[in-house]
């Protein structure tokens, strides 16, 4: 069985699966049901400064389902930890000691002030904690406080807190990241510049869940008023894989370690995480939405592929397609595919001909023989993927590469089987030539 124990910045778990700083890990209850569940780690929901935080009476979640009511996206306008600091220290150096073998990372954020991080960076190590998560990454309630994804959003902000916390701490410090931004990696490098031992990333997103449209009033709303909240889930895992992958492959952050967290709720999810770059993975929303049980799963799942793969540790799989990930004006145009209906699956719903029909390349005929029929048309396919996409039977729709040799119908000419990209392209004004 594949070897998944986890050292991620000098700190060991039994797996690479910790549970996001969020409320399922808000206080020891809790986290000694995750731990007794199989959580390889956690990170402390956000401590602050006392007096602590208030959070709002009202609703602070919200979600948007798919057609059989499964929460594909959650919204939270939820704040930092509001118990008092001794609290939150006092359970975390108690859990620390009954769990030696888990890790245990405090999620931190006090003002943007030198004398704050000072001021409590002591008290976070006393506990005997693993590590420091710096939280730049709250887009509501904190930021409007200077802190949060308001730091986030500054990288020289990033870089003289991170500063200020390896100075003022032996523990690994691991910033905390913000999506709310144009270029992920200049928060990255920050992060980098400034010391820190690992980036861990995303946080939530700006968003507004939706509007009750008979009372006109945004929902989740308390007393009629709503805030933008955070998204996350399922729905946020493309934003969060693309991050994790610029930060791999940016020659400035090369090596930094990263923790993937972002919608992750199967072992797959994990894995890609793993693949594009992240030494560990970290789950909020998969454990709030079916519970702390879903880590057997996630040990499962992920060992099984491991074994099959050939992988003996998850830093021997970890970045191993991160080599795929390019700009766009580096791909090959001399690459053709075509559209292929398998007709023994297809069950002649006549969706991929409607797409294409109104809205692509008018490449999938309707009738043969005056009968319901759906057939490509190569001769006007360009390959976009729509009809693969949109087709509800797996397999009844798939994709496949010209070889070199073959014509592509469309424009008559030969695949070459020769790489050629835009920077080269005679179509292109600043063609390299
Ligand atoms: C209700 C809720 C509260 C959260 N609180 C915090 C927090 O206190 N500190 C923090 O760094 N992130 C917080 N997060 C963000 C999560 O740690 C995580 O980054 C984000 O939810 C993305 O992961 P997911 O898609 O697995 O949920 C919170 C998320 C949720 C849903």
């Amino acid at each position: 069985m594949a070897d998944l124990s986890s050292t991620f910045v000098g700190i060991r778990s039994p797996n690479p699966f910790w549970l996001a700083s969020a409320p399922p890990t808000d206080k020891e209850v809790n986290v000694q049901r995750a731990f007794e569940a199989g959580w390889g780690g956690v990170v402390w929901k956000t401590v602050g400064e006392d007096p602590c935080v208030v959070n709002v009476h009202g609703p602070r979640y919200g979600a948007i389902y798919a057609a059989d009511r499964r929460v594909i996206g959650f919204n939270n306008i939820e704040l930092i930890s509001d118990r008092p600091l001794r609290t939150n220290l006092d359970e975390m150096a108690r859990v620390k000691r009954n769990w030696p073998d888990r890790a245990v990372v405090a999620s931190v954020m006090v003002p943007c002030t030198e004398a704050a991080w000072k001021n409590i960076l002591p008290m976070i190590e006393d506990t005997g904690c693993d590590g420091v998560e710096l939280n730049f990454g709250c887009p509501h309630g904190m930021s409007e406080r200077g802190m949060g994804s308001a730091v986030g959003q500054v990288p020289e902000y990033i870089q003289m807190v991170t500063e200020w916390c390896k100075q003022y701490s032996k523990l690994p410090i691991i910033v905390k990241l913000t999506p709310n931004i144009t270029d992920v990696r200049q928060p990255a490098r920050a992060a980098k510049k400034g010391g820190a031992d690992a980036v861990s990333l995303i946080n939530t997103i700006n968003s507004i869940m939706g509007v009750d449209l008979e009372a006109m009033a945004m929902i989740p709303n308390t007393a009629g008023m709503g805030s933008h909240g955070g998204y996350c889930g399922p729905g946020a895992k493309p934003i969060a894989l693309n991050m994790v992958a610029e930060i791999a492959r940016d020659p400035l952050t090369a090596g930094l370690p990263i923790s993937g967290i972002g919608g992750i709720t199967t072992w797959r999810d994990a894995a890609e995480f793993i693949a594009l770059g992240a030494g560990n993975v970290q789950v909020c929303t998969a454990a709030m939405v079916y519970g702390f049980k879903i880590v057997e799963d996630l040990c499962d799942g992920l060992s099984n592929f491991m074994d099959e793969q050939g992988y003996q540790s998850v830093d021997q799989m970890s970045g191993r397609a991160v080599k795929t990930v390019t700009d766009w004006k580096l791909l090959n145009l001399n690459h053709v595919e075509k559209a292929v209906i398998h007709q023994d699956a297809c069950i002649q719903c006549g969706r991929c001909h409607v797409v294409c029909e109104d809205t692509s390349h008018q490449a999938i005929s309707a009738t043969k023989d005056g009968k319901r029929f759906f057939e490509v048309k190569e001769e006007e396919c360009v390959g976009c993927n729509l009809c693969v996409a949109i087709c509800p039977v797996p397999g009844a729709l798939s994709l496949r590469a010209l070889k070199p040799g073959e014509v592509d119908l469309r424009t008559g000419k030969t695949v070459s089987g020769e790489y050629a990209n835009w920077t080269t392209h005679p179509n292109n004004p600043s063609a390299v030539v």
